[in-house]
């Protein structure tokens, strides 16, 4: 048994400071002592070009018998509306590196196909394209965020793609927009340049990416009315040097007049098996505890990372101008069986809905410096929100930890010190219970926690500092086995249920978490 004493947030993921001795869990909540604002963008969605994440499963063409809205499917659109997506990356991932976004414009049978190289050699026939994408967002109601190619592009191809996005002027690329049916531009505030450039984006050196950057980043233009927010490509994991090179070579350049960039991305994988470049990653529904443990400690591993990654960037950037984008994490299993292994289609059970919601609580402990997360990816690939199967949908375990955490969304973080058992599981060890508090702008308090324990439940007390509040009410997700998963004949067997296990006595809310369990409570 642990005792972590966190900033905005318990984790139960670093370092042990002392030992406690029994089963129980105790927590402190400082509500008089507010912290970092939580951008709504950590619960941010990354697509692709990739499986049936945009074709099938976003995207059916207007003609399809699949209920929806100009080709977008209206089931889908509902159910991230519900969860209040705020951010959506497209169009890739590797995919972003051989994508040309003219043969993406117009009339819909007169565009280009390709091949999409990186994912199954599938010939892409573009008609998701820029106009379909950002009509997407404007549906879902989220931001949407551009990742553009600097790998296989040109500095001039990005800066067209943006004037043709964002310019009001009565110029050839807006007046090229105006014609193919959009009149006013559209609002783009975040936008890329790269994805992976130490990879499939190019296989470059951090020393010559960040000068391509640099070109690339000086010739995409604020139109007036749209401020862009520039994410550079940020590095592999723990790739401290990429990021000290960055800092250096695009940062540094720029002082003081711009940051240069206002985000460096980070990606980090959860693997369940070994390394990402591995055949065998584990399967997403037949596991045993040894995989169980070993992808909850992942949220451990990220929160390392995150945490090394903004001391190098603090070195260099004290008023911490410049943003950690996480924009691609998540859970990476085998794909399922006798599913195309280059769609990365994968099922996603209570395990990973455990991952999700301790791994935004990382994101929250970060809050004054993490701007925003994208799980990857949001249908139908890796760790999805939703999977499709012809008109059918249903609502992942992962899903329902954003729909249970958006109360977090934008409101100000809390710090929250807990004293947790551990978990333990062969080698791997770190404390059960895991917390994130914040209030939101009307003053109500969510709690958010997570028991890790597969086995046991575990009693939490937790004091009050600087509240007092006369009411609890909660929501849980829970399911009968670690690998419980929704399927489209049984789509109901891990979804969320009223908790009614808390209640607040004077200063103290004492409540149980059940074993492997998420509860979030309001005060
Ligand atoms: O999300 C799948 C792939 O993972 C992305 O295309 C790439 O950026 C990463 O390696």
């Amino acid at each position: 048994m642990k005792t972590l004493l966190l900033s905005a947030i318990s984790l139960g993921l670093a370092a042990p400071i002392a030992s406690a001795s029994s089963g129980s869990a105790t927590a402190v909540l400082h509500a008089d002592q507010p912290g970092a604002v939580i951008n709504r963008n950590l619960y941010g969605q990354f697509t692709e070009h990739l499986g049936h994440c945009i074709y099938g499963g976003i995207w059916v063409e207007p003609n399809s018998p699949i209920p929806n809205t100009r080709g977008i499917r209206n089931d889908v659109v509902a159910a991230l509306r519900e969860i209040r997506v705020p951010v959506v990356r497209w169009p890739g991932g590797c995919f972003a590196e051989e994508y040309h976004w003219r043969d993406g414009i117009g009339a819909p049978d007169q565009r280009p196909s390709m091949i999409n190289t990186n994912w199954g050699g599938v010939v892409e026939n573009n008609h998701f394209g820029t106009a379909e994408f950002m009509d997407f967002c404007e549906q879902v109601g989220c931001e949407p965020y551009i990742c553009a190619n600097l790998g296989s592009g040109t500095v001039q191809e990005a800066s067209n793609w943006i004037e043709y996005m964002t310019s009001d002027a009565n110029s050839p690329l807006a007046n090229l927009r105006r014609a193919n049916g959009r009149d006013k531009p559209w609002h783009l505030k975040y936008v890329a340049f790269g994805n992976e450039n130490w990879g499939c984006g190019g296989t470059m050196r951090p020393e010559y990416y960040s000068d391509v950057y640099n070109r690339f980043n000086s010739f995409a233009k604020d139109y007036p009315g749209n401020k862009l927010y520039r994410v550079a490509c940020g590095p592999n994991g723990d790739d401290y040097h990429w990021t000290e090179v960055l800092m250096r070579n695009i940062h540094a350049m720029y002082q003081p007049e711009t940051p240069g960039m206002d985000g460096i991305a980070l990606h980090n994988y959860t693997i369940p098996v070994g390394h990402w470049t591995n055949t065998d990653k584990g399967s997403a529904t037949n596991f045993g505890e040894d995989q169980y443990a070993l992808t909850l400690a992942g949220a451990g591993h990220m929160d390392e990372l995150v945490s090394k990654h903004l001391a190098i960037m603090d070195r260099y950037d004290s008023k911490k101008k410049v943003a950690l984008v996480v924009d691609e994490w998540g859970v990476w299993t085998d794909s399922e069986p006798g599913t195309n292994p280059g769609f990365l289609y994968q099922q996603n059970s209570l395990r990973d809905a455990l991952l999700a919601a301790l791994t935004l609580h990382v994101f929250q402990k970060h809050a004054d410096r993490v701007s925003m997360a994208n799980i990857a990816q949001m249908v139908n690939v890796l760790q999805s929100m939703i999977l499709t199967d012809g008109p059918r949908l249903l609502l992942t375990p992962t899903y329902y930890v954003y729909d249970l955490f958006k109360v977090h969304q934008d409101a100000t973080s809390l710090p929250i010190e807990v004293t947790s058992p551990d978990y333990a599981y062969g080698q791997t060890s770190f404390p059960a219970v895991s917390a994130s508090a914040s209030r939101d702008a009307a003053g109500k308090i969510h709690i958010s926690l997570v028991n890790a324990n597969p086995h046991d439940s575990i009693a939490l007390s937790c004091k009050l500092d600087g509240l007092a509040s006369r009411s609890v009410s909660g929501r849980i997700l829970t399911a009968p086995a670690m690998n419980s998963i929704n399927t489209f004949d049984a789509p109901h067997t891990v979804e969320p249920a009223a908790f009614n296990g808390a209640t607040v006595s004077g200063d103290t809310l004492n409540l149980t978490l059940p074993a492997k369990s998420v509860v979030v409570l309001e005060l």
